[in-house]
C-alpha cells in the first residue's frame, strides 16, 4: 500500500481534500476518475469527492454539503442512503455477498420487471453496456444476421459497435467513435440522424435484409433530453417488423424513471406495440451494479443454457443488487412519480424563469419525468441541435450553481435527475441557486 508522505501532505495543506485526492488518484488512474464525465472536463476545474450522501444531499470529502441533481446519473430514483433499501441490502449483506448459484431476489426482480414492461423475460447482467451488447448479440444470432442500426446522439454504453456516432449518412458505414474500436468494429454499425425517418426507410430500403436489429434510447437522455416525436419510436418498431429486423428499446436510463414503466409507459402502452427486446440498468439495481436485457420470449428462448447464443456473467444477478433493485422497484410507487413530476415542475420554470431573465437563451425539455435544460433557444430534436448549445455559458451556469450548493451533472449534455427525497429544502436550495448562476452564464454568453 502507498500513502501520503508527510511532505505531500504539508504541499497539500492549502489545498482543498477533493484537490489532494484528485492529484493522488491522478497518479494511479487515468484522469483520477473511473468514467470520464465525472472529471468535470467540461467545466473545468476540480470534481468533488464525495464521502456520503443521504435523501437529496451529497456531502464531499470537505464538509460541503450539495443538493444533488445526478442522483449517480439516474439510479438514486428514491435518494441516497434510502432506509429500507439499506436494510434489505444489510440484511443480505448478512447473509452472504455472492455465491454463483441461482437466488430467490433474481426471480423476484425479474418477476417485477416483466410485471412493469411488456417483457416477457429477462436476463441480468451487471451493467448497461453489457445489458446492449448483450441485446444486439442475441438479435444478431436471432436474426442471422449482422447490420445493427443506432441514432447519432445516443448513447448505448462503451459497445465497440455501438461507438459509432459520428459522420456518415444513411447508407454509409460509419467510422469509429473513438481510437481503440477497428473499423471492423463499427463496419456493420450504420449511424442515423435521430428523429428522421426518410433516413430509417432509406437504410431500411438498402440493408433491410442484413439488419439484424435498431436500436435506439427509448428517449434520448445522452444528448439532453429529447421526447421522441409522437408516433416515432411506432414507426421504428413497425419498420423494423416489416424487415424482419428486431427493435431494441434501450430504457437503462429511462426504465423505471420516465415513468413507472419507462418511457415504453408514456408512447408504446399507449399505442399499442411493443420493442422486440428491451434493456434496463440504472434504477433496477437501486445504486448497485444491476443491469438486464430481455424481451419477446420466443427471442429470449434463443439465450444459452436453452439456446445457442452465448451470454454469462461471474456476478450476473448478485444477490446483493437484485435485492437493492428489488427494494427499489417495490417502493417505486404511483406517488414516486407523482413527486417527481411535482418537483421536476418546480425545478423546470424556475430555472427558465432565472435564465429568461439574465437574458441567457435556453430551452427545457422532457420526457415524462425526465428533463434537461438547453443552453440554445433552438428546440433540440437530434444531436446537431444538441451540439448548437452555448457550453461556456453551460459552465459558468454549472460553477455558479456549485458555489450555491447545488450539484449538477457536469455536462450540458445530461439530463437533471430528481428523487422523491428532493423535498422542499433540497428544492428551496435549488430555486435560490439559480439567480446568480443564470447571471454567471449570462456573463459568459458568447465568450
Ligand atoms: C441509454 C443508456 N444505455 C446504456 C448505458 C450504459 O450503461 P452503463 O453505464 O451501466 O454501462 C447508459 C449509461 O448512461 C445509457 O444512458
Amino acid at each position: 500500500m502507498g500513502g501520503v508522505s508527510p511532505d505531500a501532505t504539508a504541499r497539500t495543506a492549502s489545498i482543498t481534500r477533493s484537490e489532494a485526492l484528485l492529484q493522488r488518484a491522478r497518479a494511479v488512474t487515468p484522469g483520477g476518475v473511473n468514467s470520464p464525465v465525472r472529471a468535470f472536463a467540461a467545466v473545468g476545474g476540480t470534481p468533488r469527492f464525495i464521502r456520503s450522501a443521504h435523501g437529496a444531499w451529497l456531502t464531499d470529502v470537505d464538509g460541503n454539503e450539495y443538493v444533488d441533481l445526478i442522483c449517480s446519473w439516474g439510479p438514486m430514483l428514491l435518494g441516497h442512503a434510502h432506509p429500507e433499501v439499506q436494510a434489505a441490502v444489510a440484511e443480505a449483506v448478512a447473509r452472504g455477498t455472492s455465491y454463483g448459484a441461482p437466488t430467490e431476489p433474481e426471480a423476484e426482480l425479474a418477476e417485477e420487471i416483466v410485471a412493469r414492461t411488456p417483457v416477457d423475460m429477462v436476463r441480468f447482467v451487471s451493467t448497461g453496456t453489457e445489458a446492449t451488447m448483450s441485446a444486439i448479440r442475441l438479435a444478431r444470432g436471432f436474426t442471422g444476421r449482422d447490420m445493427v442500426v443506432k441514432f447519432t446522439g445516443c448513447y448505448h454504453g462503451h459497445v465497440d459497435a455501438l461507438l459509432a456516432a459520428a459522420g456518415s449518412g444513411p447508407a454509409t458505414l460509419a467510422l469509429p467513435g473513438t481510437p481503440g474500436v477497428p473499423e471492423s468494429g463499427t463496419a456493420l454499425t450504420l449511424v442515423l440522424p435521430y428523429h428522421d425517418r426518410a433516413a430509417v426507410t432509406e437504410a431500411f430500403a438498402v440493408h433491410g435484409d442484413r439488419i439484424a436489429c435498431l436500436i435506439t434510447e427509448a428517449a434520448p437522455g445522452n444528448m439532453g433530453v429529447i421526447e421522441p416525436e409522437p408516433g416515432f419510436n411506432e414507426f421504428l418498431a413497425r419498420t423494423c417488423t416489416e424487415h424482419g429486423a428486431l427493435f431494441v428499446s434501450d430504457e437503462v436510463m429511462t426504465g423505471f424513471r420516465a415513468s413507472k414503466h419507462g418511457q415504453w409507459g408514456l408512447d408504446g402502452a399507449v399505442e399499442g406495440w411493443r420493442p422486440d427486446l428491451m434493456t434496463f440498468g440504472k434504477v433496477m439495481g437501486g445504486g448497485f451494479p444491476a443491469a438486464a436485457f430481455g424481451g419477446r420470449a420466443d427471442v429470449m428462448h434463443h439465450l444459452a443454457p436453452e439456446g445457442p447464443v452465448y451470454q454469462a456473467g461471474t456476478l450476473s444477478g448478485n444477490p446483493i443488487a437484485t435485492t437493492a433493485g428489488l427494494a427499489t422497484l417495490r417502493l417505486a410507487d404511483d406517488a414516486v412519480y407523482a413527486h417527481l413530476t411535482k418537483a421536476g415542475d418546480v425545478v423546470k420554470t424556475a430555472a427558465a424563469e432565472a435564465l429568461s431573465a439574465a437574458g441567457v437563451p435556453h430551452g427545457v425539455q422532457s420526457a415524462g419525468t425526465m428533463f434537461s435544460v438547453f443552453f440554445t433557444d433552438r428546440p433540440v430534436r437530434d444531436f446537431d441541435g444538441a451540439s448548437s448549445q452555448d457550453t461556456s455559458a453551460f459552465a459558468a451556469f454549472f460553477h455558479g450553481m456549485l458555489d450555491a450548493g447545488v450539484h449538477l451533472p457536469p455536462s450540458a449534455y445530461e439530463g437533471w435527475f430528481l428523487s422523491s427525497a428532493h423535498d422542499d429544502r433540497a428544492l428551496q436550495t435549488v430555486l435560490d441557486a439559480l439567480p446568480g448562476a443564470a447571471r454567471a452564464a449570462a456573463a459568459a454568453t458568447g465568450m
